[in-house]
């Protein structure tokens, strides 16, 4: 056994029990929890009534908490509600009108409260412009915004008026942004002039006019454009509307419908195993349900909290935890527009300081980022307001664990490590801060109502320390409805393996004191710095470029970044020209987005194939890591991988 497994098994015996003070405050203790365990052992749908009479807001009650047709599950039937009543109405007349709702912070400094009430009545106003505009129930709204408190305003207004919005990251593409709006035929695109990243303006209004041009998604009628970095842009007077210009005649009171339970309220693309991203579909109530109960169990969400998630609204990790699920626990969120290092690596713990921060919730990309700029950064400001600190989005190797915990927690503050998915909407297997003692790396324990397993390839629950493949064995009220307009992708992708059981695509491990360590994707997507990426859609993209005839994409560790991307590429023309790596890196980008920018490009006379035709990625996998290949028996020409290793030999 090499020092560092030696070292590695140490570290997974440090156990950390919740704080005495912490527990003993905390919106759910040991007791408790075992509580509701055990309410959910003795009926799971009594378990989840129960909790959504006691939490939403109903207009008219539900009749059947479930209805189970393998694959699809639909809650609360019968139920009707609004999600953004959710969020702001019922606050109204409870005391908190007039409490932050969003404290805004934009990269150049400037501040926006909003109050409850001011968040309720931006949020009317937006509405009322958006019915007056012809937005229905079912219509679907793109957003391709910058982090500011527009873009909540947008989404809480679409839910208000039950149209689904459909998010897309800002740092994506025109190529992105057309497959996305394509992909569900919005009618219309939010989005602003520019945004700010680092000093630079993101020039988003630019790259809509891209995607929109020479007859690019014909479903758009209107786009309305946030005034933002009041740079110079491109204007079509018979498509486009300024944002203020649109909601300044609006009333600020809006009566707002009921939906039924089972309402789409959002689509969400993610990267999914096979060919191009796929729009989640999530439901109302249930979505709602699961990321109110996780903020309060998951956060231990308090009255005067101001708590903060630094993840960009675009991915699900800001639409459940900036928004839906603060807001209707009626919280105060912190919306942060700009970079972590900008304009000095300390801003993240000046903002921290400054808005005495007590709940801060970020990804372990970051963590290794703030180790690598050094622990003086966080050590010059006062971060004694913390009480708690998250993770999500990859695994947490344990070193980083302990740097979070003793520099920014000072070894005073529990950590939640956090396991979910788009697809599950809300925290899934997760400590729970006042009750579970942590392990450093390991998101410990399924939440009360989630039945997680981890089990063998003919479905079996695996002993302790063995690995295994992820499932949750009966579905909980914010999994995903299905995927836009695919039905069969849905099924294929999620219970296409083990009939009504969940099909996470991650690999796992329970140890012998029952928690769960996610060792990562087992399929072909790749976590770059906690964004998922799919290896067929890097490819596509490369093959798009003339070129290139074939491309095959892989995953290698990375330090900083958890995974990389490396992509062995095969020419039309045996010699690369001059910068060509360069060239394609850039392709990528221009295809998708920054984010699946390859770290690295290899060219090669030909790629290493079964004898039935398929590309051996696994073993391109080992070659780009630097291992030694494994299996090699059913390569068809043997002669591909010596060359490749040649390569990788004289790389080295
Ligand atoms: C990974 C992000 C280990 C996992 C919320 C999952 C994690 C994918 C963790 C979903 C965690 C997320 N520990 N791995 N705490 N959280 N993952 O859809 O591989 O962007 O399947 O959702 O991220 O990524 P997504």
């Amino acid at each position: 056994m090499n020092d560092d497994k030696i070292d590695s098994i140490l570290q997974e015996k440090r156990i950390f029990n919740p704080p005495a003070d912490f527990a003993k405050n905390a919106n759910l203790n040991a007791e408790k929890l075992a509580e509701l365990d055990k309410k959910y052992a003795e009926d799971p749908d009594k378990y989840w009534g129960d909790l959504a009479r006691e939490e939403l807001v109903w207009d008219k009650d539900f009749h059947t908490v479930l209805d189970w047709k393998p694959p699809f599950a639909k809650w609360f039937l019968g139920g009707e509600l609004n999600v953004s009543v959710q969020c702001l109405d019922r606050h109204l007349d409870t005391g908190r009108r007039n409490k932050a709702a969003i404290i805004w912070e934009g990269e150049d400094g400037e501040q926006i409260t909003l109050t409850y009430q001011q968040l309720h009545r931006e949020v009317c106003r937006f509405a009322n412009a958006l019915e007056l505009m012809g937005i229905k129930q079912g219509d679907r709204v793109a957003v391709y915004m910058p982090m500011v408190p527009e873009m909540a305003i947008a989404m809480l207004a679409c839910a208000r008026i039950g149209a689904l919005h459909n998010v897309i990251f800002g740092g994506y593409s025109a190529q992105a942004i057309k497959d996305r709006v394509e992909g569900s035929e919005c009618k219309l695109i939010i989005t602003a002039d520019g945004g700010w990243r680092r000093g630079k303006i993101v020039p988003l209004k630019d790259t809509v006019d891209e995607a929109l041009a020479n007859g690019g998604c014909p479903s758009v009628e209107k786009v309305i454009v946030v005034r933002r970095t009041a740079h110079e842009i491109t204007w079509d007077k018979s498509r486009d509307i300024w944002w203020d210009e649109l909601i300044a005649p609006q009333s600020g009171k809006h009566t707002p419908k009921s939906f039924d339970a089972e309402h789409p309220l959002f689509i969400l693309y993610t990267s999914g195993t096979t060919g191009s991203p796929k729009g989640v579909i999530h439901a109302s109530a249930g979505y709602a349900l699961w990321t109110k109960l996780t903020s309060r169990w998951v956060f231990d969400l308090k009255e005067d909290d101001v708590y903060w998630c630094t993840a960009d609204i675009g991915w699900i990790t800001g639409h459940s935890y900036i928004l839906y699920g603060p807001l209707q626990e009626g919280a105060t969120t912190l919306m942060f527009e700009g970079a972590p290092n900008y304009p000095e690596p300390d801003r993240f713990w000046d903002i921290i300081e400054r808005h005495g921060v007590n709940i801060f919730y970020t990804a372990p990309t970051a963590i290794r980022a703030f180790m690598k700029w050094g622990e003086e950064w966080p050590a010059k400001h006062d971060l004694s307001s913390l009480r708690l600190l998250g993770s999500v989005g990859e695994p947490i190797n344990p070193e980083a664990w302990m740097w979070y915990r003793e520099h920014i927690g000072h070894n005073q503050c529990p950590i939640v490590d956090t396991w979910w998915q788009t697809e599950t909407g809300g925290h899934m297997i997760s400590p729970i801060p006042g009750a579970t003692p942590t392990v450093p790396g390991s998101a410990t324990r399924a939440l009360p109502g989630i039945e997680a397993d981890v089990v063998d390839r003919d479905g079996n629950s695996v002993g302790d320390d063995e690995g295994g493949l992820l499932i949750v064995r009966r579905p909980w009220p914010a999994m995903l409805r299905t995927v836009y307009g695919n039905d069969a992708r849905f099924k294929a992708g999620y219970f296409g393996r083990f009939g009504d059981k969940y099909l996470a695509g991650d690999g796992a491990r329970r140890d012998a004191n029952g928690n769960i360590w996610i060792m990562g994707r087992i399929d072909d997507i790749i976590n770059v710095s906690g964004h998922r990426l799919g290896t067929m859609e890097v490819e596509s993209a490369l093959v798009s470029h003339p070129d290139v005839t074939e491309a095959a994409v892989v995953a290698r560790p990375d330090d900083l970044k958890g995974q990389a991307i490396v992509a062995f590429v095969t020419l039309e023309n045996d010699k690369p020209g001059e910068d060509l790596e360069n060239i394609l890196k850039q392709h990528v980008v221009h295809e998708i987005g920054a984010i699946a920018r390859p770290a690295e490009i290899r060219f090669t006379p030909a790629l290493p194939k079964t004898r039935s035709g398929k590309i051996m990625r696994r073993l391109l996998a080992d070659i780009a890591a630097g291992r030694t290949p494994g299996d090699t028996t059913t390569l068809e020409d043997s002669k591909v991988l010596d060359s490749l290793k040649e390569q990788m030999n004289a790389k080295a």
